[in-house]
């Protein structure tokens, strides 16, 4: 193949995949990727890099940490049929702007979906059983300090209580399904797309006399999410994140959760209002959070004010790494790949197109 017509891909981060390395080295592509300091290509890409290294590309892979806005369009140029994102969420890509120059968009849904129910299920046991605090106690040689006592440490248990989702998705539909064996008593969801949920295909079996035991929940759509927030003993926020989601638990919403009920969020930061999430947590609206993702991340100073004394011990905060099973991570960059060669037409179509 001439260098002409050889694509030109580019991928701002080293993907953990085959695929794209033996395409070049048989020189059906011309694949540049990101190096970074290291050589390792696994820190993000800085900017001035992507924007110089993407003229002339036909496809570029990106991350989360890459806005594919109309200065990235533009230093791409005419060539660029595809952007191929290894996320589910799309919300740093312009889909209008790639649409209207006619370039596809990729992400890699489903396969995280597991990964993610897993991590939010631990954010949430390790905010409601109070894990930060006490785990911090035995790591700074103090547990001598507080010795087993009756109420130390407690917090609530799923058992019994009102579960909301705020979005009814596939994660949060896996979610469900990894819930039900805590039988909690309800579970209520607000979702902008119904999707039917069949809580009778959790993995799991049935009770010695044969009955299922879902038949104890009550699952049911609760579209008032004032009323959602009055109700629920734990929140999980997995909506995907756009001008209308922003914001969706704000001041009102904390104000009229219960003083005992846990916010748990993993899908995007600016969903909540972080400000009044502290003041929340800090004036005890309510009794904690769980949260993989913040506003602003990955720029979060020690002085941010959830990780102050008046909060700190009641939050469980995690960098935002919800997917990062090896498994998922390799399932995603095998997709993000995919979707790219189907860009571009070395593979018949994409596996997923936004
Ligand atoms: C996504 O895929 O959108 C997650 O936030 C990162 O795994």
């Amino acid at each position: 193949m001439s260098n002409v017509a050889r694509p030109k891909i580019v991928e701002c981060r080293r993907m953990p995949t085959e695929i794209l390395k033996r395409l070049s080295d048989e020189g059906k592509i011309e694949l540049v990727s990101w190096g970074g300091k290291d050589g390792q290509g696994q820190a993000p890409a800085t900017r001035e890099w992507v924007l110089e290294n993407i003229e002339g590309a036909w496809g570029v892979i990106v991350m989360l940490s890459e806005k594919v806005d109309q200065e990235f369009l533009e230093a791409a140029g005419p060539s660029l049929r595809v952007v191929s994102t290894m996320s589910v969420g799309y919300d740093h890509i312009d889909l209008d702007a790639c649409k209207k120059r006619g370039v596809k968009v990729g992400n890699t849904p489903h396969v995280l979906d597991d990964a993610v129910a897993e991590l939010t299920l631990t954010l949430a046991l390790m905010a409601t059983r109070q894990i930060p605090s006490a785990s911090r106690l035995v790591r700074e040689g103090r547990w001598a300090e507080s010795p087993w006592s009756p109420l130390s440490f407690c917090g609530p248990s799923i058992k019994g209580k009102t579960i909301g989702f705020l979005g009814f998705g596939n994660i949060s539909q896996s979610l469900a399904h990894l819930l039900v064996p805590f039988k909690p008593s309800r579970i209520i969801y607000t979702t902008s797309k119904p999707k039917p949920f069949d809580i009778t295909s959790s993995d799991f079996a049935p009770l010695a006399d044969g009955s299922f035991p879902t038949d104890r929940i009550v699952i049911s759509n609760q579209p008032e999410i004032g009323k959602l927030a009055e109700e629920s003993d734990v929140i999980f926020v997995l909506a995907s994140f756009n001008q209308h989601t922003k914001h969706i638990v704000d001041e009102a919403f904390l104000r009229r959760m219960k003083p005992t009920a846990y916010l748990v969020n993993s899908s995007r930061g600016p969903l909540v209002d972080t400000e009044a999430l502290a003041k929340a947590i800090s004036q005890g609206w309510i009794a904690g959070a769980g949260l993989d993702v913040l506003e602003n991340e990955p720029n979060i100073p020690a002085s941010h004010p959830l990780l102050q004394a008046d909060c700190v011990d009641k939050v469980v905060i995690l960098p935002h790494i919800g997917s990062a099973t090896n498994e998922t991570r390799f399932a995603m960059a095998e997709l993000a790949a995919r979707n790219i060669l189907g860009g571009v037409g070395l593979l018949e179509g994409m596996v997923y197109e936004v």
